[in-house]
This record gives structure tokens, sequence and C-alpha cells, in this order.
């Protein structure tokens, strides 16, 4: 017999790197709740109606990639009815709020979830057929400023500020905005306009979308395609005053606040219900499924879904994707040196080899230089294989007051002889 395995798609997790996972989703509450969001659970699987009128029937989501059975009736008073393990967390949250009425709170709702989600797709690094989001969405009464463009610029100042506490360095925030209900008609009729004397030459998946969803022409990939799409109008031409006054709004406050961005008009995401602000967070050390995360706003989801007028905004991250971060960053930062001592002149090599050996005595990773280097290339060589770099020349060696630099944060301090080893340690977690 053979021996039955995980299904394709889905993994086992196990420890240690279980202890990575509970001490991401341990930084996620606690910035979830200085921002005053509460947790919320829906189920993992839904009516398939909620995903085909929210996630929208065109998308690869809903057309290609959903784990969909037809459950059957246990009891004469049960009828049969199509469910779908969830492949995202927005609809069901929406549907909870219209369920339960939090909208009559008259209160802006502020809920996030951690939890697995199922899709459908081809397996690869960062990419799952079970995977976890952790994500928020902040949604509610128009009276309650749920349409303000200061809750687009929070979530995204949140999402820095919650990368920054996990220790994720080096990403990228794209944003976007896809016009809204009233104006993206327009635009939709200009882009098919445009499509049409050239889609004939473009990659099939073009051609599929340029009649069923145009807008997601602007995400392919294909070389061959980047010509023709690069000529095709722009979004943001087509914008109504009130987008473009939302879209200024929410880029001012993200300047106000630091929060380094780019804007890509391409964006368009893989969901229907993406109103005005579009965004993700990239990493490169991630390979081809790049997106740590992405999000929007979705002021028409509840209308679609039968609920009343409630816009919102939200995102979801790849909890896999966070961990395959942090396991790299980590794994590039355990392979440096703990320092690189440079000997300023050579009469110093001699005293340089006896620091170097106190601290690989106490067990700390060194890479020792050599005294005939000029600053410079000690510097160049230093900063390819150690975390700091410590000088040491006559005066140091004779003060025992040495110069230390830290390269990830750039601080430059002076560290007494004593203490050098203790402060090489704790730089190992900075
Ligand atoms: P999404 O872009 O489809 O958006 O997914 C969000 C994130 O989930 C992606 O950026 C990626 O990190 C992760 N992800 C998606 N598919 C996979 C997969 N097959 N394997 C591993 N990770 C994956 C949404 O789901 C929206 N509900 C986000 C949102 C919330 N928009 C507004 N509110």
């Amino acid at each position: 017999m053979s021996t039955l395995k995980a299904v394709r798609g889905t993994r086992d997790l196990l420890p240690p790197e279980t202890a990575l996972w509970n001490r991401i989703e341990a930084v996620a509450r606690s910035v979830f709740e200085r921002y005053n969001f509460g947790e919320i659970r829906t189920p993992v699987f839904e009516d398939t109606g909620l995903f085909a009128r929210g996630v929208g029937e065109e998308t690869d989501i809903v057309s290609k990639e959903m784990y969909t059975w037809e459950d059957r009736a246990r009891a004469q008073s049960e009828k049969s009815q199509s469910l779908t393990l969830r492949p995202e967390n927005t609809a069901g949250v929406v549907r909870a709020y219209i369920e339960h009425k939090l909208g009559e709170t008259g209160q802006l709702q502020k809920l996030y979830y951690i939890g697995p989600q199922f899709r459908r797709e081809r397996p690869q690094k960062g990419r799952y057929r079970q995977f976890s989001q952790i994500g928020a969405e902040v949604i509610g009464p128009v009276s309650a400023g749920s349409e303000s463009p200061v809750r687009d610029a929070e979530v995204l100042e949140m999402l820095a500020t919650l990368l920054d506490e996990l220790g994720i360095s080096g990403w990228t925030l794209k944003i976007n905005s896809v016009g809204s209900a009233s104006d993206r008609p327009a635009y939709i009729a200009k882009l098919k306009a445009a499509l049409e004397p050239v889609v004939g030459q473009m990659c099939e998946d073009c051609q599929r979308r340029a009649v069923t969803n145009p807008l997601r022409v602007l995400d392919c990939k294909v070389p061959h395609d980047q010509p023709f799409i690069d000529a095709l109008p722009k979004i943001a031409d087509s914008l109504d005053e009130a987008s473009r006054t939302h879209f200024a709004a929410v880029c001012a406050a993200l300047d106000a606040a630091g929060v380094p961005y780019e804007r890509d008009h391409r964006l368009v995401r893989g969901l229907d219900y993406y109103t005005r602000t579009t965004f993700e967070f990239t990493h490169g050390g991630l390979g081809a499924q790049n997106a740590l995360l992405g999000g929007g706003r979705y002021d028409g989801l509840s209308e679609a879904i039968g609920g009343p007028k409630a816009p919102g905004i939200g995102f979801a991250m790849g909890e896999d994707r966070l961990v395959l971060t942090l396991q790299e960053l980590d794994a590039a930062k355990a392979e440096l040196a703990d320092a690189y001592i440079a000997p300023l002149g050579e009469a110093q090599n001699p005293a340089a080899l006896g620091l170097a050996r106190e601290l690989r005595r106490g067990g700390l990773r060194i890479e020792l230089g050599d005294g005939s280097f000029r600053l410079k290339k000690s510097f160049e060589a230093a900063d390819k294989v150690a975390r700091t770099i410590v000088l040491f020349g006559e005066n140091e060696a004779q003060s025992g007051i040495l110069t230390v630099k830290n390269f990830s944060s750039g601080i430059q301090s002076k560290i007494a002889r004593v203490e050098l080893a203790a402060h090489l340690v704790a730089a190992r977690t900075k």
C-alpha cells in the first residue's frame, strides 16, 4: 500500500517553525490592539454565492480556484446547498457585519482575523492551496467616517508599523486608485476601445479578460504584451474629482506620517470589489510570489451582497510569506560575522589579533581585517561579511575605547573594550 501524504499544496507546520508563526501572530495581535481593532472569527466555509457575488464571478479566484461542493441535505427540512471553503476572508467579514447588524451601532467596526484560506492554485514557493492570512477590515456607515481617506492612510501606516515590529525590512508599498462605481465605467469603456485593435496580438489570458474583466489586462506579466499595455489609457486620467481628491488626501497623509510609497497605475488587484485605493506591500526576498500583503477599499461590497451601504477598507497579509521572509532575513543575518575588526595601520595587526582572539574565545564570530588596508577598503570588506565594524587604531589600543559602527542601523558609537562582546551579542537581534 502506498503511504498517504499531505495533499498537494498543503503542509504540516512543525516545531521549531511553529514558534515563528506564534511570534508573528502575537506581534500582529499586539499591533491590532493598539490601533483598537477587535478579533472576528468567521466560518471556514460559506455559501458559494457569497464569493460569486462578493469577489466576482469573472475573477480567477472564483472561476478557477475555489474548493466548492454540493452539500447534500441530511433531513427533509434541509436543502442541499453549494458550499465553498473560503478563498479569502473579506466577503465573510462583510457578511457577518450585515448578519449581525453591526452598522446599527453607528460606529466604525475595526475587525481583524487570523486563519486558513483555500485556493486551488499551482503550488510553488510562497503559494499554497491552504495558506494563512492575517487581515483586518475597517467598515461602517458613512456617518461614522468610513469613507474618509484618513482611514486608508491609518491602515497603511499600521501596516508599516506592523512590518517594522516584525523585523521585516526592505518592503515596498505600491498604491493606486481604481476609481469608484461612478467613474470606473467610463474608464472601462476607454480601455475596451483601446484594446480592441491590439488585443488579437496579446496573450490568451488578455484576450479573455478584454471581454470579461478588462481591468485585469493591466495585471498581465507576459513580456510580449508589455508595450501594448504601456500604451493603454491610464486610470488616473479618468478619475473624477471626488476620487482624485480622495487619492491625493491618502498620499498627503502618508507623506505627513513618513510612510514611503510608490504609485503604480497598473495595480488593479485580482478581486472585483475594490473601489478607489488599492495597495500591495512587496518584498524582494520572496521571488515570483513577492506580494507580502494586499488590500484596498471596497465601498460597494456590502450592497453587492445584499446589505446596507457600508464603505470599508482592509488588507490581508500572507502569513506563510511573512514566515518565508523572516526566515530569509534571519538566514542572511545569521551568516554574517558579529564584527569585522579593522586594524588602523600595520602596526596594529598584532594587537588586533589579540582582540579577535579574546572575542572569538567569548563565542563571537569575528573577521579580522588587515592594517595595510585603507579605511575605505576596510569598510567595504566589512560591509560584505559582518554586522559591525570595529576600528582598532593606536588611540583605541591605548584608551580601551573602541569605535564601533553597526551597518544596519548606521549608528556609530564608542564602546569600552570590556563591554564590546556584550554589545556585539545585543546587535545580533537589531
Ligand atoms: P489577496 O491579494 O488575494 O487579497 O491576498 C492577500 C495576500 O494573501 C497576498 O498578498 C498573499 O500574501 C497571500 N496569498 C494569497 N494567495 C496565496 C496563496 N495561494 N498562498 C500563500 N499566500 C497567498 C485578499 O485576499 C483580500 N481579501 C485582501 C483584502 C482585505 N482586501 C480588503 N480587505
